[in-house]
């Protein structure tokens, strides 16, 4: 019965899937159908775009070749273990010394179960685990508003919803929004903020165990100590802690999120798999995309030699900060499309820790503090726990708050972020320092970007010449959609592309 619900449409699952199938990959069946070859593409860049791109039109057989820069793909999905290198255009040189099994993952790190990302981990058999985005027992200090210590992320919580759902009970309940509301919804109001602020007698907010406990609650006789010094709640709005509530009711933030499990590398490793060592170059930088009537040709170097390619058609899958570098008789349209897209920094260091005294000594198990200080925040492991070590991520900052650190040899950038997690989480943050890594995107080769701001949406006039082919040149990344900085937008905007040539392909060939 369900089937045939299904098949008149009555079924959820007709509906939840109306998105994935307004995507269909193409098969080799289609041009066995149409009895020609398939066409050649020339993929430019390695990263998510690229691969997903290349393995897409691989499923039909289209004969694709790869073109990377680097001497790895995945792009800006980098995980760094025990031993890897990276020198950055800086100039400083750095070797990971990460214990076996210990990693960062550098680039992204977190996805949302909504996200095409998830769909390429099934279809690619990349295990997945929780990612902890959020959590109750993580940390608060933001030391410019006053703050000398740190505060239990659902101590603020509880004090500020609490003090929050006072007032307004409070206004409600002397007619002050008897304009807005009916008598009906008053009540209904003033009963919620009772509930969700934990209000007690006259909508007075008095603490409670929402706020946490110094000493936890245990058999008869051990009710336990909650945190006392409950703050004002003029002590509490002048903390700033509110501003980190909206963050968990992101679309693209909310829990659960998931990353693959043993690092978010699993990604690139398994399309790279899936595409084919042989049909992948490395260390080739291009130089030239010339479009012709009856093809494209790519020119790179490597190693200092100068190759030619030449294919029916190129996927530009390159960051636009440097596609804009690349000569191409493209036109002033893409050139000035490209241009519309302005390099952003971000930059994280992962702190390895030869004990998980976060877990032992704080009780945190994964999850995010958040502070004002110049690391930003700090992230705790979402896996390995209980383990023997483990890598804080002990900055996660952007913008001039990253170019800052960038500056910085690795060892001050150590030696600062360490200085600042002290602050909050005392001694062993520096006692038990083994080793750390430090990566800044602006600064990273044939990157020179964590991802771009733009001025307008993918859908503007202005991008036209890069969502849709010039010529026979496409463009893909997830800088040309609409979840920029997140793999999901260089998986969509890949499928656009894919799926655009693809058709144009089977049109031009029956
Ligand atoms: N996707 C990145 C992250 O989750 C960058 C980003 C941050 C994107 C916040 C949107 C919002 O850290």
């Amino acid at each position: 019965m369900f089937a045939t619900m299904g098949a008149l449409g009555l079924a959820p699952t007709a509906e939840a899937a109306a998105g994935e199938r307004r995507y269909r990959a193409p098969r080799a069946g289609d041009f066995t159908l149409t009895g020609t070859a398939a066409a050649e593409v020339v993929v430019l860049g390695g990263g998510v775009a690229g691969l997903a791109t290349a393995y897409e039109l691989g499923k039909a057989g289209y004969r694709c070749t790869v073109v990377e820069a680097r001497d790895r793909t995945g792009g800006r999905n980098l995980t760094i273990r025990g031993g890897d290198t990276l020198t950055d255009l800086l100039g400083h040189r750095q070797t990971a010394r990460f214990a076996p099994g210990q990693y960062m993952n550098a680039g992204p790190a977190r996805m949302a179960q909504w996200m095409l990302t998830m769909d390429y981990c099934r279809e690619l058999g990349v295990p997945v685990e929780v990612f902890t985005n959020m959590n109750a027992d993580a940390y608060i200090y933001n030391e410019s508003e006053g703050m000398d210590r740190p505060m239990r992320y659902r101590t603020a919580k509880a004090d500020m919803l609490g003090y929050v759902s006072e007032l307004l009970a409070k206004a409600t309940d002397s007619g002050a929004l008897d304009q807005e509301l009916t008598a009906d919804d008053r009540g209904r109001l003033v009963e919620f903020l009772a509930d969700y602020g934990a209000l007690g007698e006259g909508f007075a907010y008095t603490g409670g165990s929402r706020r946490g406990f110094s000493v936890y609650p245990g058999a008869a006789g051990t009710p336990g100590v909650p945190y006392g010094d409950l703050p004002t709640a003029s002590q509490i709005f002048a903390t700033g802690v509110g501003r980190y509530f909206s963050f968990e009711s992101e679309f693209d933030q909310a829990m659960p999120m998931f990353q693959p499990v043993g690092g978010m590398d699993a990604i690139p490793r398994a399309l790279a798999r899936a595409v084919g060592g042989d049909r992948i170059r490395t260390g080739c930088a291009v130089t030239e995309v010339t479009d012709k009537a009856d093809g494209v040709t790519v020119t790179y170097t490597r190693g200092g030699r100068t190759h030619v390619l030449d294919a029916d058609y190129c996927v530009a899958a390159m960051p636009p900060n440097l596609l804009a570098g690349v000569r191409h008789n493209l036109g002033s349209a893409v050139r000035s499309a490209l241009g519309g897209f302005n390099p952003f920094s971000a930059g994280k260091i992962g702190l390895e820790y030869a004990s998980r005294w976060w877990e032992s000594d704080h009780r945190i198990y994964g999850g995010i503090t958040e502070t004002d200080l110049d690391v930003n925040q700090i992230w705790h492991p979402s896996h390995g726990y209980h383990g023997e070590r483990g890598v804080l991520m002990g900055y996660y900052t952007l913008d001039t708050g990253a170019d800052a650190y960038a500056e910085l040899s690795p060892v001050e950038r150590e030696q600062r972020a360490v200085a600042a997690g002290l602050r909050i989480y005392g001694d062993k943050y520096r006692t038990e320092l083994a080793s750390s890594f430090s990566v800044h995107w602006r600064q990273f080769p044939y990157q020179e970007a964590a991802w771009h701001t733009s001025l307008e949406s993918p859908d503007a006039a202005r991008y036209k010449p890069l969502t849709e082919p010039t010529g026979r040149v496409y463009f893909a990344g997830d800088w040309l959609s609409y979840m920029d900085a997140w793999q999901h937008g260089a998986f969509a905007s890949a499928r656009k592309a894919v799926t655009a040539l693809h058709q144009r392909v089977l049109a031009t060939r029956r």
